[in-house]
């Protein structure tokens, strides 16, 4: 039989267990026969992430996150599951199979999407060959300092003044036009003809986490700009390219930010070309300076320390004190370098040398008393009201104390009264909070007592047994609509390959189920029997019930036939 994806995922498990991939990104230390760590999925110092290794699972008692290898992957990089599959495949050497129908693997509707990716592929490559063919942008990399290694690491390329050259590859190779547009390569005018969109530009791949580009920012080549056009020239949002998920760089960074624990944060695509150069090779650019929740949320799930390296004109002083807030109330370390007016990263760099650079980072601003000297220079009353809102949001209560005792000093307020501030601003908003809809007063009443769950923990502990619990009626006695959709996933998929296809609040509830903290599992036949019993004593019940009404509706010649069946069922079924 063919090899299918869930082959190579049992390949890709059997070369890369749970203890060595976590071990990566935590330190795991023995505790009893699990080995556990501070969760990298939330803020803690308790070792509440736990790992089984014989099943290949972790699972976080803090958070309740959980699943396997791929699942683990994805969440550190910001990846979904078919792309960590990719990841891992190709660390382990391992062959994903060409999909076929009916794989639980291929991509869905992706056609679309991956012929803009196989577009973007195109133009990546157009763009380089252009560069090396042009006498004249060379010489202007060249002026900029840019080292060919940079070019060739991160893609650079050129667009000429051509309208079609692009248009025309894509045109040859039978892509359809349309999407070359959609996917922001190409515009099509009004009269119907299509020609590029980039031209006369210096070209920066923008690339996913796993070096695909998917966007480009083109900029203007002095010698060859007519002075109107902006500097920059971007993908807008397209389906392969959502800029406040993505970070420019991030696909050369990663190895780096993993293994210093720390990333850069800078805000030009140059900037991000000559930190690498000069060996700083854990730099990535925010696409814009607003620092978007998505961005910040992607940040801190790659690294706890944060260096915010902005200009020190006045947008990026604002940009750094945004963004410290952001960053801070995650419970993040973050310090900020401020770069003299006149000058970049990149040029600071290229003209004044390394040392410079190390000097403005010896003298960074800590985050929080970075936003106090920002706020020193506001209004008293704009400093209180920032002072706490920012406190309002602190996710870890163990940083509250410091963090308010750190603001009242450095701002000159009264500690007490700033803390009560945010209780009452906190009270205040509870109060707007509506008042409950029907849909949230449905989940807070009391749930019926039904056998969902000690239906599902079997099937899920056991799933070569599914077809034993279907012959015991157990599917059809699942009430909820939520038990039911967790039921046919279970039918539907491996246990292997399962973890891809459950929300969150599945994935937890199947590791719990077999691992965590639940018993071992050596006692199928014992447990499958307290199913049935429980299965058999419901519907026995619901039997009798149904005599009893029956008993009840009934006229006095059928009561004696109903009377004698009730009592037939309970002697046969011993009531
Ligand atoms: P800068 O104007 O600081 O450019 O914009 P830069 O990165 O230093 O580039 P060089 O050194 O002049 O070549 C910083 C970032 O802001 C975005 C780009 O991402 C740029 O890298 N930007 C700037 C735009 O998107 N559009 C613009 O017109 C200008
Ligand atoms: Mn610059």
């Amino acid at each position: 039989m063919a090899r299918t994806s869930r082959d190579a995922i049992a390949e890709i498990k059997a070369k890369l267990s749970m203890v060595d991939l976590a071990r990566r990104y935590v330190e795991l230390r023995p505790m009893g026969s699990r080995l556990v760590a501070p969760c990298p999925f939330h803020q803690e110092t308790k070792p509440s992430f736990s790992i089984n290794a014989d099943e290949g699972t972790y699972y976080c008692f803090g958070c309740q996150a959980a699943g396997d290898i791929f699942d683990f992957y994805g969440r550190i990089n910001g990846l979904d599951f078919r792309e960590s599959l990719e990841a891992l495949a190709e660390e382990t050497g391992v062959d994903l199979p060409k999909f076929q129908k009916g794989d639980n693997f291929a991509p869905k509707q992706v056609s679309h999407k991956q012929e803009m990716m196989k577009m973007h592929e195109i133009a990546a490559h157009h763009f380089k060959q252009n560069l090396q063919k042009s006498e004249l942008v060379k010489q202007y990399v060249q002026e900029r300092q840019i080292a060919p290694e940079i070019i060739e690491r991160f893609g650079l390329g050129f667009s000429t003044d051509s309208w079609q050259a692009l248009t025309d590859i894509f045109k040859r190779s039978g892509f359809n036009l349309d999407i070359g547009v959609e996917c922001g390569l190409l515009v099509k005018s009004k009269n119907g003809r299509y020609y590029d969109r980039f031209r006369n530009r210096l070209m920066f791949p923008i690339r996913d986490v796993n070096g695909r580009t998917i966007a480009f920012g083109g900029r203007v080549i002095p010698s060859l700009d007519d002075g109107e056009s902006a500097k920059y020239m971007n993908t807008n949002g397209t389906p392969i390219y959502k800029k406040s998920q993505q970070l420019f760089g991030l696909d050369v960074a990663r190895r780096s930010v993993t293994a210093q624990k720390s990333i850069m944060i800078t805000e030009g695509y140059m900037d991000v070309l000559t930190l690498y150069q000069f060996g700083y090779t854990n730099a990535v650019a925010c696409l814009g300076t607003s620092f978007p929740e998505e961005q910040v949320k992607r940040i801190t799930e790659l690294s706890k320390n944060v260096e915010l390296l902005f200009d020190g004109d006045n947008p990026g002083r604002e940009a750094a004190f945004k963004a410290c807030g952001k960053l801070l109330v995650k419970g993040m370390s973050c310090h900020v370098v401020l770069f003299p007016p006149e000058d970049d990263i990149d040029s600071l760099l290229k003209g004044k040398g390394k040392e410079v650079f190390e000097n403005l980072r010896e003298k960074s601003t800590e985050g929080l008393n970075f936003c106090i000297q920002t706020l020193k220079k506001r209004s008293p009353k704009d400093a209180v009201e920032w002072s706490r809102e920012f406190l309002g949001q602190i996710e870890m209560p163990e940083l509250f104390q410091p963090m308010a005792s750190k603001l009242a000093l450095g701002l000159g307020i009264d500690e007490a009264e700033l803390r009560l501030g945010v209780v009452e601003q906190k009270k205040a908003q509870s109060a707007r909070t509506p008042l409950q809809t029907s849909e949230n007063a449905k989940q807070t009443a009391p749930k019926k007592k039904t056998m969902d769950a000690d239906i599902l923990t079997v099937a899920t502990r056991y799933p070569h047994r599914l077809q034993t619990l279907q012959e015991m009626g157990a599917d059809l006695i699942l009430e909820s609509p939520n038990a039911k959709a967790y039921w046919d996933k279970l039918l539907h998929y491996s246990e292997d390959e399962i973890l891809a296809f459950l929300d969150n609040a599945e994935k937890s509830f199947w590791v719990k189920c077999r691992s965590a903290d639940a018993p071992p599992r050596n006692n199928e036949e014992g447990e499958l029997e307290a199913i049935r019993h429980l299965i058999h004593a419901k519907q026995k019940k619901s039997y009798v019930q149904s005599v009893i009404t029956a008993v009840r509706e009934s006229g006095e010649d059928s009561q004696k036939a109903y009377l004698r069946a009730l009592y037939e069922a309970q002697g046969r079924n011993n009531v």
